[in-house]
């Protein structure tokens, strides 16, 4: 009995060690206060993007939570200015699974928003499942509608310099792919969803993600608009909700003892979004509050560049900015 109870208390210690000595990570020392500040967060309505926007808030930002679903939007909405005591905190309506929903955030932000110092990508999702416009669905909103969303509200953060873009992207970036033969047939290998087929298309877009970034950087350099990618860490959210039910019940006890909460989740995209003196990193890659080494698909100019082109393609954003 007596070692039993050692035993329980040995690995009770080695967890607690490893959880807050290993797994815990860094926090964004960040003081800056944003009161004045536009700042965008997509996907805020739970998870990392909720945790984010509630910190934002906290620093005095005006907050535009763009989501997708109105009833989940206007929640998290009421309860960020209840936590914050910031009542700039607002729902619009962005469904990054439709570029015509993208194109009609866009043109309402514009409209109605005379700033925007802060945009973070940070909506994800793991399918199954396609877009409106008939993408995979990983690729169409972690990717494509990022690309556009961001393609769209540029003109602006350029006014608002110095501004961010950040996009939450993941480590499975080193496990992506980018097969410009599929994508040259327009979409993205749509045919088979398995839960595999599925798990590869999500490592993919977080791959598209990095380049995204860096390709932004390379375009902006010599303005004040700067931009990152992160890993925000292994945090226990609603992105698996789509998998299998039995690969979530496996994975339910690790995620419980392992996984940090979405509030750890957010600590680097607020590095990215706040800190001082990091803009001569654009482009680069974040992880735990600090640089990180980006996958080796991941610092590719050339293939950056194309993934850019063909994104213009897919969007038709070309044709607008002529
Ligand atoms: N959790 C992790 O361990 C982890 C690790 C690495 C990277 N990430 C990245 O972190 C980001 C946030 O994920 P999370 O873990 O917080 O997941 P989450 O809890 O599932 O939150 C994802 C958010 O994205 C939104 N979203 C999904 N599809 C959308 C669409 N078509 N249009 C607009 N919004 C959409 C969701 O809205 P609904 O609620 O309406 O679906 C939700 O607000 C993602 O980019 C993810 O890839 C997470
Ligand atoms: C994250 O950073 C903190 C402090 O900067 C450090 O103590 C910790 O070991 C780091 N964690 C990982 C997983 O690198
Ligand atoms: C999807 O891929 C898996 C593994 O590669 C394969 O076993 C399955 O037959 C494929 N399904 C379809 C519909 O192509
Ligand atoms: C994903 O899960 C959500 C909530 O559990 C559900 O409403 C939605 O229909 C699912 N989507 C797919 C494509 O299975």
């Amino acid at each position: 009995m007596s070692l039993f109870l050692y035993l329980a208390s040995v690995v009770v210690c080695v967890y607690v060690l490893l959880f807050y000595g290993v797994l815990k990570g860094a926090r964004c020392l960040s003081s800056v206060c944003l009161k004045g500040k536009t700042v965008i967060v997509t996907g805020s309505n739970t998870g990392i993007g909720k945790s984010t926007a509630l910190e934002i808030a906290k620093r005095g930002a005006r907050v535009i939570l763009a989501c997708r679903n109105k009833e989940k939007g206007e929640t998290a909405a009421f309860d960020i200015r209840a936590e914050s005591g910031n009542n700039q905190v607002l729902f619009m309506e962005l469904d990054l699974a439709s570029l015509k929903s993208v194109r009609r955030f866009a043109e309402t932000f514009l409209n109605t928003e005379p700033r925007l110092d802060i945009l973070i990508n940070n909506a994800g999702v793991i399918g199954p499942g396609y877009t409106e416009d008939g993408f995979d669905l990983a690729f169409g909103v972690n990717h494509l509608g990022h690309f556009l969303l961001t393609n769209l509200l540029l003109e602006r953060l350029r006014q608002c310099y110095p501004s961010r873009v950040i996009t939450v992207s993941a480590h499975l970036h080193r496990f992506g792919n980018i097969d410009f033969h599929l994508l040259a047939s327009q979409k993205e290998a749509v045919s088979n969803q398995s839960t595999w087929h599925n798990f590869q298309a999500y490592c993919n877009s977080k791959l598209c993600n990095v380049l995204f970034t860096r390709q932004l950087a390379n375009q902006l350099e010599g303005t004040d608009v700067t931009c990152y990618a992160l890993h925000p860490g292994v945090i226990y959210t609603e992105l698996c909700r789509n998998m299998s039910q039995w690969l979530q019940l496996l994975m339910m006890p690790l995620a419980k003892l392992f996984f940090l909460d979405p509030k750890g989740g957010s600590q680097t995209t607020l590095y990215c979004a706040l800190q001082e003196g990091i803009e001569p990193l654009s482009g680069s890659y974040f992880s735990n509050c600090s640089l990180y080494k980006v996958g080796a698909k991941g610092v590719n100019d050339g293939v950056a560049k194309k993934l850019w082109e063909v994104s213009e393609r897919l969007t038709g954003i070309g044709q607008i900015n002529q």
